[in-house]
């Protein structure tokens, strides 16, 4: 993977050639409700504002089953649209065995769900998991849940803002030399 150093300098998102195949991008935290959501909905509008749609998808679920249905916890859905991000029409799911194959980056939300997914992926297809604030320069390597409090949700999207332009960065630089 590039550094951080090297994804800063990358230019323009808007330069990435179209790759013959569709760039999948899966955000995994435990409940599906809260941080994945958040995260799968900034980086779709960063997607969408670039015209990046037939380049870059993005999905997200939780390694715990608890809210499998559920559309995404109200307190995300309002702190998101205040940014401009719509998070409503998601619907919680739980990651499946193919979601390791099917995906190319599976970005956790915290170290917990990385071990937890690291413990179901098969080996070839483990360099696929990484921390998603791996792609920031933050010292933390897990966004905080914020399911039990009521203060967290601004710091998710702060979070979450922050490693989504790094992560389009990143793509960027990969396939735009390929
Ligand atoms: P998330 O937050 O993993 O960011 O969606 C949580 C949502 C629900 C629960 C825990 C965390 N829960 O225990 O129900």
């Amino acid at each position: 993977m590039a550094s951080n150093q090297d994804t800063a300098k990358v230019p323009a998102v808007g330069l990435i050639k179209e790759p013959e195949w569709v760039i999948k991008v899966l955000m995994v935290c435990l409940g599906n409700i809260c941080r994945s959501p958040t995260a799968q909905g900034v980086l779709e509008k960063l997607v969408f504002d670039r015209g990046l749609e037939k380049v870059v998808s993005v999905d997200s679920a939780g390694t715990a089953d608890y809210h499998v249905g559920k559309n995404p916890d109200p307190r995300s859905i309002e702190a998101a649209s205040r940014r401009g991000f719509d998070l409503s029409s998601q619907v919680s799911r739980q990651v499946s065995d193919q979601d390791f194959e099917q995906f190319d980056y599976i970005l956790a939300m915290d170290v917990e769900n990385l071990t937890v997914l690291q413990s179901r992926c098969p080996p070839k297809h483990r360099q696929k998991l990484k921390l998603l604030l791996s792609f920031t320069e933050q010292k933390r390597l897990s966004i905080p849940d914020p399911y039990y409090g009521d203060d967290g949700f601004e710091l998710v999207l702060d979070l979450a803002e922050q490693a989504c332009h790094q992560v389009l960065a990143h793509i960027a630089y990969e396939f735009s030399s390929k």
